[in-house]
Formats: structure tokens, sequence, C-alpha cells
């Protein structure tokens, strides 16, 4: 493991990111009343992690009462065997609120110290957004909260955008919460999809790091590809108002998730690897420095290849697939949330954190764990 200074990656350097540090950090400070000890070019900590999935569980076996499928070919193929469905008058905020009252309560931080939520979702209980609700039911009263939408890669886009107010000197205590639904999307007909996705949530609370405090945040890289929407949406599937007649009211919609899995398996296998290493190189270290992977958990297969490109060793890849699916933006903040309380990570481990999917979207982040932990 590589020894670690206060600023020992690019992205933690004061160098490399010139344009933070020439941010009008006194403005900003005075704007939001934010405490006077901020300052630019912070380093960035992770202090805490929390999650929170639905009550009601459904296993492969109770899928195959309703599509033409089985617990062989869903468990071989995917390394899934249930997932956690939003049951009667659970919502999307609720999850969130309870993963994020516990990434708080491990990192001892109030409600009242929160400056902003970031809440990574494309399936929140209002058009307008979820994280305000959340804002409203942990109590953060002085938070500014919105959503931010990437799908699969929101929770890393979440924590680089986070972690960027930090960087400026803008905010000390940044909750950055991956949470999705998707199981309102999808077509329960279509063995396709209907067998792979979960929901769920989970979050991490940043605060900048006090004076000779390391910096958790090692590289980013980040990644968009809209041309390939077309393997894997969701899309409004509603006609539009008009002032008058029949649809001066008709109900806003969206068609069911729809993906092209071979196609969205190809990029994968061959983005995750590729985006991890830029992460590294950000970092400025090798894929040797990893201690584990922590990625989004689409399918066994997709992590075993990049793994294997990686020459990381399976037991240092975090998987809760086989109990949860594909929870979209939750996956990779649950994984660590459970890694973290069963004390497999631990304090000073290196992770390359990577999330893909619908955008298309790829993003890694190499993380260095500094949060409690066994
Ligand atoms: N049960 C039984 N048979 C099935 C099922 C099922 N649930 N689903 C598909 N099949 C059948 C197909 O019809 C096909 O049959 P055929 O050969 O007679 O035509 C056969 O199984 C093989 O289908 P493939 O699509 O080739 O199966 P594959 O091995 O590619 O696995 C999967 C499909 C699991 C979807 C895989 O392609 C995958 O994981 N893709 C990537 C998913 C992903 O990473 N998503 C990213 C994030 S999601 C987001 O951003 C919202």
């Amino acid at each position: 493991m590589p020894a670690f200074g206060l600023v020992s990656s690019s992205f933690c350097s004061t160098r490399s990111h010139d344009s933070i540090t020439r941010l009008p950090n006194q403005r900003y400070r005075a704007r939001n009343g934010a405490s006077s000890s901020l300052k630019a070019n912070a380093a960035v900590q992770i202090a805490g992690v929390g999650s929170d999935v639905p009550k009601l569980v459904l296993t492969n076996q109770d899928l195959e009462k309703y599509v033409d499928t089985s617990d062989e070919w869903i468990t071989t193929r995917t390394g899934i065997k249930k997932r956690h469905i939003l049951g009667e008058g659970e919502t999307l905020a609720g999850l969130a609120s309870r993963a994020a009252s516990k990434a708080l309560e491990m990192a001892g931080v109030s409600p009242d110290d929160v400056d902003l939520i970031i809440l990574a979702t494309s399936s929140p209980d209002d058009l307008f957004g979820s994280a305000t609700t959340v804002q409203a039911t942990i109590g953060a009263k002085k938070a500014a909260a919105f959503d931010l939408t990437a799908a699969c890669s929101g929770f890393v886009m979440g924590l680089t955008t986070g972690a960027q107010f930090i960087r400026s000197g803008t905010y000390k205590n940044v909750l950055v919460i991956g949470a999705d639904v998707l199981s309102r999307y999808v077509d329960w007909r279509d063995r396709n999809t209907c067998v792979l996705f979960g929901d769920g949530s989970g979050a991490v609370l940043l605060r900048a790091a006090e004076e000779g405090e390391a910096c958790d945040l090692l590289g980013i890289d980040m990644h968009s590809d809209g041309e390939g929407l077309k393997n894997l949406n969701c899309a409004f599937a509603g006609k539009g108002n008009k002032p008058e007649g029949d649809e001066a009211s008709s109900a806003g919609a969206y068609n069911n998730l729809f993906m092209n899995g071979q196609e969205v398996f190809k990029f994968a296998v061959r983005a995750v690897p590729k985006v991890l290493l830029a992460a590294l190189k950000d970092a400025n270290m090798e894929k040797e420095d990893l201690d584990w992977l922590v990625l989004h958990q689409a399918n066994m297969r997709i992590l075993a290849s990049a793994a294997d490109r990686l020459g990381v060793p399976p037991e240092r890849v975090v998987s809760n697939l086989a109990d949860y699916g594909n929870t979209s933006a939750a996956s990779i903040p649950i994984a660590l949330d459970e890694a973290v309380r069963r004390g497999d990570i631990k304090k000073g481990d290196v992770l390359g954190l990577a999330g893909f999917g619908a955008g298309l979207s790829w993003a890694a982040a190499i993380v260095r764990w500094g949060g409690p932990g066994k």
C-alpha cells in the first residue's frame, strides 16, 4: 500500500486544479454562511457510509412464476439470486433518507451541519426531484439539495461533484446519496430485464479535511456517449400536452426500461478497466495499489472480467449481486457500506470505484477509505 501524504494525488494536489484554487472563496463563504474555517484546496474526507433497502424480497424462484426463466439461468448468467422491491407506501426518498441518516451517524455529523445534499437517482418520487424531500426528512435545515441523473454512474459522478464543492472551499459537509427504484419502470413480462433490477439506496458523507488530515478522493475519470442511449433507455412516452381538447390534461408517462443486454455487456467489459486505469493515473497510482474493487453491481461476469484485466484477485472484488441485483445508482454505496461494516474494508485501504450504464455513461474514482471502520 502506498504512503499517503496530505495531498498525495493529482485530484488532491493544488497544482492540477488551479482553476479551482482561484475561486473567489471569501464571497462564497459569505453567501452560504458556512464555517469560516473553509478554504480552497481543502482535502476531501469520506467520513461515513450507510445504506437501506426495501423489506420486500423477490427471489429467482418467485420470478419463475411470472416469466419464462429459471433460477439456474439467472444465477449462471448474472450471479443474482434475489432482489429487494419497493413495497406499497414506501418511497425512494424514504430509502435515501435512512441511508443518509446512517452515513451521518457513522461520521458523527449532525444533520444541522450538512451544507449540501446530492441525490443521484433516475427514479425520483417527483419529476422535480426527491433531494429536497430527503433534506426535510433528515432535518438538514440549512442544506441545499438537488438531484443528479446519470443512471448507474450517478453515484460516482455525484461523489465527484460533491468533492468539487469541498475542494473549492464552498462547503464543509456534503451528503452524496445514490438511490434508485427501477422496479417502477420494469416490464415484469420482459425476462430480458425484469430479472436484473432491484431497489435500494446508499450514501456517503464527504467532509472537508482538518489541518493535517489526508485526502480520501485520490483520482477520478468520467465519460459519456449519447450515441449509446439507444441500447439502454427509459424514454418519455407521453404525447405532450395541448392547450385544448382531450389532451388538455393528459398525464406524462415513461416507457418501460429497454436494454440491449449484449451491447451493454460489451461496452461494460471494455469501459470499466479503462476508466479505472485512467482514474489510477489521475491518482498517480498503479493497479497494484488497489486493495479492493467496488464496482457497479450489474453482472458478476462483468465484475470478474474487470478484475481479471486489472489483475485484482476475485476475493478483493466486493460483490453483493446475489442479494440485491442491480440497484443502479445505489449499488456502489450499498456494497461499500456492507464491506465496511463487515470489517472487510479497513481504514487506509485503497478502493477502485466504477459506475457504468445508461447514457451511456461511465465513471471511476480512486478512494482511500478513511472513515470509521474496524
Ligand atoms: N431467463 C431465461 N432465458 C433468458 C432470460 C431469462 N431471464 N433472458 C434472456 N434469455 C434468453 C434469451 O432470449 C436468449 O435466448 P435465445 O438464445 O434463444 O435467443 C438467451 O437467453 C441468451 O440471451 P443473451 O441476451 O445473449 O444473454 P446474455 O448472456 O448476454 O445475458 C444479460 C443477458 C444478463 C442481460 C447480459 O447481457 C448483461 O448483463 N448485460 C449488461 C447489463 C448491464 O451491465 N447493464 C448496465 C447497467 S443498467 C442501467 O444503467 C440502468
